[in-house]
């Protein structure tokens, strides 16, 4: 069966879809993007998800007129056409084609790609899992709240991390977490969650989104304050989330054991609870 892509206006078979070679995705990474979970079929926060993609066309003046309502339709299309249990669907938008200058010309015509991919996500109800992480410097640039395609700092970190055997590269600028190469980080102390607050140091996650709201509901004690590599290291529980990643233990940091290595309770309660909510 064909894979689709969906690629300026139009669904094509996934191995021949391409854009040109002067696309300004592709020279500069001068590109927003998107990854929005699919489970069970059913689109997750999608309105979330358009909301911040609308935020970062705005900040670089990407000028693409988004219409959600369209954009539902192409969204569930690909779902059906590509059979999609689970898994996530990837939408770029480019600032369009130009011969190649760092200044970019009014009125160039956006790019738009679209395609999905099968995905197992790890959730409590079947085969929950930890991992382990390593910390990496952040060295990337001052506006990390605009999900933007330039990510060449989280690639290289993310590499780092896969030859040690770790999930997830943990950023940390000036001693302080900042988040990890492509989630947001929480770590619990004495039944205190922390995570960083939402600035520009960050990509304000939707998953951190939900959790966070998840957290009010329950009552739980929360800090939206920035900790330190020392109280990382030391914390009781440390775990991540992201739209790939939902909520993921982290049982060890570098060589230093997180919660004796296991999965602790109070990660496991909300992983609980967020897999109830989009099931
Ligand atoms: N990454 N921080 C960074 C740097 C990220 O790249 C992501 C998501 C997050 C979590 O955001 P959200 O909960 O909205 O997925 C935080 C996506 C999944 C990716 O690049 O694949």
């Amino acid at each position: 069966m064909h894979r689709f892509a969906f690629v300026n206006n139009k669904f094509i078979c996934f191995n021949k879809a391409n854009i040109h070679i002067e696309d300004r995705g592709l020279q500069f990474a001068d590109s927003v993007y998107e990854v929005v979970p699919v489970i069970n079929s059913k689109l997750l926060d999608f309105d979330f998800h358009i909301k911040r993609l609308k935020f970062s066309l705005a900040e670089l003046s990407i000028k693409y007129k988004i219409n959600k309502k369209n954009i539902h339709i192409i969204f569930k299309k690909l779902i059906k056409k590509n059979s999609i249990l689970n898994g996530i669907i990837y939408l770029q938008i480019t600032r369009g084609v130009q011969s190649r200058e760092h200044v970019y010309k009014k009125n160039l015509k956006p790019t738009i790609i679209l395609y999905t991919q099968k995905k197992k996500f790890n959730m409590p109800s079947t085969n929950y899992k930890g991992y382990k992480a390593i910390t990496f410097p952040d060295i990337r640039w001052a506006r990390r709240d605009i999900k933007t395609t330039s990510l060449l700092p989280n690639i290289l970190a993310s590499n780092f991390a896969s030859k040690k055997g770790a999930y997830e590269a943990i950023l940390i600028k000036n001693n302080i977490v900042t988040e990890a190469t492509h989630s947001n980080v929480w770590i619990i102390k004495n039944n205190t969650i922390y995570t960083h607050p939402s600035n520009s140091d960050i990509l304000k996650g939707i998953t951190r989104k939900v959790i966070k709201k998840i957290i009010k509901d329950e009552k739980l004690l929360f800090k939206e304050k920035s900790f330190t590599l020392k109280q990382l290291i030391n914390a009781d529980e440390v775990f991540i989330t992201s739209s790939g990643s939902l909520v993921t233990p982290i049982i060890q940091v570098d060589n230093k054991k997180i919660n004796s290595g296991k999965i602790g309770k109070l990660t496991n309660k909300l992983a609980q609870l967020y897999e109830q909510q989009i099931q």
